[in-house]
């Protein structure tokens, strides 16, 4: 079995489509899709909490209206935070829970929702303290043999944490914040391991959430803005781009996990691929964004 699963260089992260965010209607999710599609990006992240459990219900309702997209979306979906809100009254405390019972629950929940026959890759949102990982890895095996998930990953697990669970199940993925604006996972080992292992890293905020756009005063900030306005003239691009492109540049063939809600920015990353940043020039951004250069 191949583990390099994601065939595009980005995946579209649906995080603020909805209530977190854009808050579209069932005609601003179809035309984000469509756009999406028509520039070869079929893959969408997703997760059960997003706009408190709500997201995949609208995304769920473009794929009913048109049943064609139905085998075009490749869906990304994580589970295991339960997360307190008006839709889970139920939950009385933010937890994260990996037990069998509440995976199951969870991935009949998405398909339902999303109006789709399989998940092409489940994720474990976050690394649960009390994991069983023989556990996990069994009803992983009962998916599996169902076709109700393709294929299995985590996300935000440390390389110990990972290594526990791959060595009984095989994962595909580790979907972590990686960015020019968080940088652990090039020191920490996490990208190594990916390397090691040949699976595809996925960095989530890989624009910082969109730091680079909210006014600051910081001094470092104006340095950071002032390098990429140089960069820009230099690449002929636009600052999302080169941020993207840094990611692009690792040699672990990191995918960045797109955030935002507008699809001409969609499509503008998309000739991020094309940008071929000079060694020192990666260096500069990241002295730029550190504030010091490498020792
Ligand atoms: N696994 C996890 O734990 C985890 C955690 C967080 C997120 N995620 C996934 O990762 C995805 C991406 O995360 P993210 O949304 O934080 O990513 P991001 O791309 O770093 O940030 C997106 C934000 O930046 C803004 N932005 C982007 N380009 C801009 C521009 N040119 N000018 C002004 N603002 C701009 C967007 O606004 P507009 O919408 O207006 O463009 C949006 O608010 C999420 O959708 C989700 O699928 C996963």
């Amino acid at each position: 079995m191949s583990k390099l699963i994601y065939e595009n260089s980005f995946l579209v992260g649906c995080m603020r489509l909805g209530a977190w965010g854009a808050k579209y209607n069932t005609n601003e999710y179809e035309t984000f899709i469509d756009e999406c599609l028509n520039n070869g990006l079929s893959d969408f992240d997703h997760a059960d909490i997003y706009g408190d459990y709500t997201t995949e219900i609208e995304f769920g309702e473009v794929i009913k209206k048109r049943p064609d997209l139905k085998n075009k979306v490749q869906i990304t979906t994580k589970c295991g935070i339960k997360h307190p809100c008006d839709q889970r009254a139920g939950y009385t405390v933010k937890a994260y829970d990996s037990s069998p019972e509440h995976i199951l629950e969870s991935v009949d929940n998405s398909l339902s929702n999303l109006g789709i026959d399989q998940i092409k890759v489940l994720l474990l949102h976050r690394p649960d303290f009390l994991m069983d990982v023989n556990a996990i890895a069994d009803v992983f095996k009962k998916l599996s043999n169902s076709g109700k998930v393709k294929y299995f990953g985590v996300s935000n697990f440390s390389m110990t944490q990972f290594d526990l669970l791959n060595q009984k199940y095989p994962l595909v993925t580790n979907q972590i914040e990686i960015s020019l604006f968080h940088l652990n996972a090039f020191l920490d080992g996490t990208l190594d391991q990916c390397q090691n292992l040949k699976i595809q890293p996925a960095a989530w905020s890989p624009l910082g959430g969109g730091k680079l756009w909210t006014k600051s005063e910081d001094v470092q900030d104006k340095k950071l803005h002032e390098v990429l306005n140089s960069m820009q003239i230099k690449y002929n691009c636009t600052s999302s781009q080169l941020l993207l492109a840094w990611l692009l540049k690792h040699p672990s063939g990191i995918i960045p996990v797109l955030g935002t809600s507008k699809s001409a920015r969609v499509i503008e990353s998309l000739k991020a691929m094309d940008i071929n940043l000079c060694k020192e020039d990666w260096y500069v951004m990241l002295e730029s964004a550190r504030g010091h250069e490498v020792a």
